[in-house]
């Protein structure tokens, strides 16, 4: 049976205050300063990205995201021995695991869940039994859910990345197909018993029909907010993004 529970969640992606810190070096602006506001204006949680290049949010944003967040953590990162050493260490509330290369400048397309599964099974493993809750970060593809599924994730993320780059080229033929596969996967991946998220490149005219998935639990929007939020600020930017999603849904 079918059954959904709770209001569509927004977990908000800092690392881009990070990127405009590191353009200078220094401390400012401060990505916990931006989660706390982001909490105010409405964020169920924050989402941060350590790279193994460390280009944006670095170890002590990890901590002091871990020390002064009211609202859980959701911490992305790769499947490496160095990342799981940290996520053990503050047992975040979530990890989601993304495939990630060093030459990409965002994460480009989800996790080959299928072909590591092995090594994605056992790696997950005492992430799990630290209290995370693992995501696995993929496309809307069934062999992928089959895959996280079966390697116990509790939780897979769509990447919503074709759907908005064909948006914003104006091919609409693609960005509904891509919404189609997007619809029928996140119903499949829900009867497995899997906790449906949905994330990137996200905006204010994209958002809409992905919040409309019933099945969808959590979305995680990053760049465009803190894009956003130098022309309206980052409490009005997101709080703009949170109406849209409950308009969406009701
Ligand atoms: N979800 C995942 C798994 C991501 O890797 C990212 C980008 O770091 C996002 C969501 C957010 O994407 P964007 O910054 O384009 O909103």
């Amino acid at each position: 049976m079918t059954t959904f529970a709770g209001r569509l969640r927004l977990g908000v992606n800092i690392d881009h205050v990070a990127t405009v810190r590191n353009a200078r070096g220094g401390d400012y602006p401060d990505p916990l300063r931006a989660a706390k506001i982001a909490e105010e204006a409405g964020a169920d949680g924050i989402t941060a990205h350590l790279r193994e290049d460390r280009r944006h949010i670095t170890d002590p944003d990890i901590e002091a995201l871990m020390d002064g967040l009211s609202v859980p953590l959701n911490f992305e990162m790769a499947a490496t021995p160095e990342m799981q050493q940290i996520a053990l260490r503050h047992k975040p509330h979530a990890v989601c695991i993304v495939p990630e290369k060093r030459e990409e400048r965002t994460t480009e397309g989800g996790l080959e869940v299928a072909r590591e599964e092995n090594h994605l099974a056992h790696y997950i493993v005492p992430l799990r039994e630290a209290g995370c809750r693992v995501s696995i970060f993929i496309a809307a593809d069934q062999r992928q859910i089959d895959a996280a599924h079966r390697i116990g994730a509790q939780v897979i993320e769509l990447h919503t990345g074709a759907y908005c780059d064909a948006f914003a080229e104006g091919d609409t033929a693609t960005a509904d197909a891509e919404l189609e596969k997007m619809r029928e996967m996140s119903r499949y991946a829900h009867d497995l018993g899997l906790e449906v998220h949905a994330g990137h490149g996200l905006n204010y005219d994209t958002v809409k029909p992905v919040a409309g998935f019933p099945e969808v639990m959590e979305l995680n929007i990053g760049h465009f907010l803190i894009g956003e939020s130098i022309f309206r600020g980052l409490g009005p930017a997101i709080a703009e993004m949170r109406r849209l999603m409950d308009e969406a849904r009701n």
